[in-house]
């Protein structure tokens, strides 16, 4: 897998982690035994549909789970430190410092009795040696990079003075300003229009590239891991499916779960109402079916599959998946097989797949900058 830095050492490691909610519909497993790493100055991608366990997985890391949500098993070691052993005040001095995250619902995170101007130049005091006026002048600037139309009028207002949209740009704006080793960015930019969203995209990149930070990006949206990620997982109901290099990963998909997704990518320039959807929805995660957990919607899917569950395994250097099709000790179940052809249901108006390189236009549509993308109809592929 890619690794843009030099030190070999993981910033996080997440190891075996399994998380459960206690409910009173029992207890739903929504973290299953996951583990991935990231290096320092790595992007990865966390990608799986709702309820796969994107952002427990994220809150998991914080530590801020709601009440009923318990780490029951694992480890994540954030450098020389277990996450899950830390005391709060530990926990505190990490979070919003060296750990950011950008929540999916910005709702508490910002402090209501102070000015957003105020609170964004708060944070970048904390790790810059400049003074409060510079600070202050830093802060409009974001305020600015983030889409904030009049920021110099904006940064004197308060949180309840703005709307839902701009409060979620400002958390963007004061998760970026601290500099954090890692960044968690859980949907960061699925509210806002193509360009606040390139120009957001844009800063996580620059972020990385001058100081090295990590990120932990979480998304439905292909396209964004695509032009962001250099490794990506693929979750499904709780667990990680298929793990490697974004380039492999779009080269060619292993878990068949991971394939749906990619086939549901609309063609580029084409309407598409919705996007398509794989039929069938993700399992009950208190009640979780027996062996592989995609199996009841697997166009793949062999008695064997429901028997035991499958193992995450390197199916090729660097690549993992998790699925006994692609298990060499149970391969040969599926000797000769044929891709499947992915039917999408819904209301979803269906395009034929068309062949050809991606114009410039549709590598804006897409959000790509800096890859080439093909599109066959056999579904996207990228190129360095
Ligand atoms: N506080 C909670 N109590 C009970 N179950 C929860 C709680 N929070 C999350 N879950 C369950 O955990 C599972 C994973 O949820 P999660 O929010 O991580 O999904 P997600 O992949 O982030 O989805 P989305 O793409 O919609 O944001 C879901 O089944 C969800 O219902
Ligand atoms: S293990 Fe079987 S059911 Fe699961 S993804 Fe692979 S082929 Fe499909
Ligand atoms: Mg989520």
């Amino acid at each position: 897998m890619s690794n843009s830095s030099n030190n070999n050492r993981p910033l996080l490691e997440v190891k075996g982690l399994k998380t459960y909610f206690y409910t009173e519909d029992g207890v739903v497993q929504a973290i299953n035994g996951v583990d991935f790493t990231i290096q320092p100055g790595q992007i990865m991608g966390l990608v799986g549909e709702s309820g796969s366990g994107k952002s427990v997985t994220s809150l998991s890391i914080m530590r801020l789970l709601s009440a009923s949500g318990k780490i029951v098993a694992g480890q994540i070691l954030f450098g020389q430190e277990d996450l899950t052993q830390l005391n709060e005040q530990r926990l505190l001095e990490i979070r919003g410092n060296e750990i950011s995250m950008i929540f999916q619902q910005p709702t508490s995170c910002l402090n209501p009795v102070f000015r957003i101007g105020d609170q964004i130049a708060e944070a970048i005091l904390t790790h810059a040696k400049i003074s409060k006026t510079e600070a202050k002048r830093q802060a409009i600037e974001m305020l600015r990079t983030v889409g904030i139309p009049d920021p110099t009028k904006r940064a004197e207002a308060y949180p309840h003075e703005i709307s839902g949209g701009q409060a979620q740009r400002v958390m963007i704006a004061m998760a970026l300003a601290t500099k954090p080793k890692l960044l968690i960015a859980d949907e960061p930019t699925t509210a806002l229009d193509v360009t606040i969203q390139s120009q957001i995209l844009d800063l996580m990149r620059n972020l990385r590239s001058e100081m090295g930070t990590s990120i932990l990006l979480i998304t439905h949206d292909m396209g964004v891991i695509a032009e962001m990620c250099d490794n990506v997982a693929v979750m499904y109901a709780g667990q990680i499916v298929e793990y490697t290099d974004v380039i492999s990963l779009f080269d060619g998909q292993l878990h068949p779960y991971a394939e749906g997704l990619l086939a549901a990518i609309p063609v580029l320039g084409l309407v598409q109402k919705h996007l398509a959807v794989i039929p069938g929805s993700v399992p009950n995660l208190v009640d979780l079916p027996p062996g592989c957990k995609f199996a009841p919607r697997c166009p793949y899917a062999r008695d064997l599959c429901t028997a035991s569950e499958p193992r995450l395994y390197p199916a090729k250097p660097g690549h993992l998946v998790r699925c006994f099709m692609r298990d060499p000790e149970t391969a040969q179940h599926w000797a000769g097989v044929q891709r499947a052809t992915w039917q999408f249901g819904g209301d979803e108006v269906l395009v034929p797949g068309e062949q050809g390189t991606a114009t410039s236009q549709d590598q804006v549509a897409l959000g790509v900058s800096d890859r080439d993308i093909t599109f066959t109809d056999q579904g996207l592929s990228l190129e360095e």
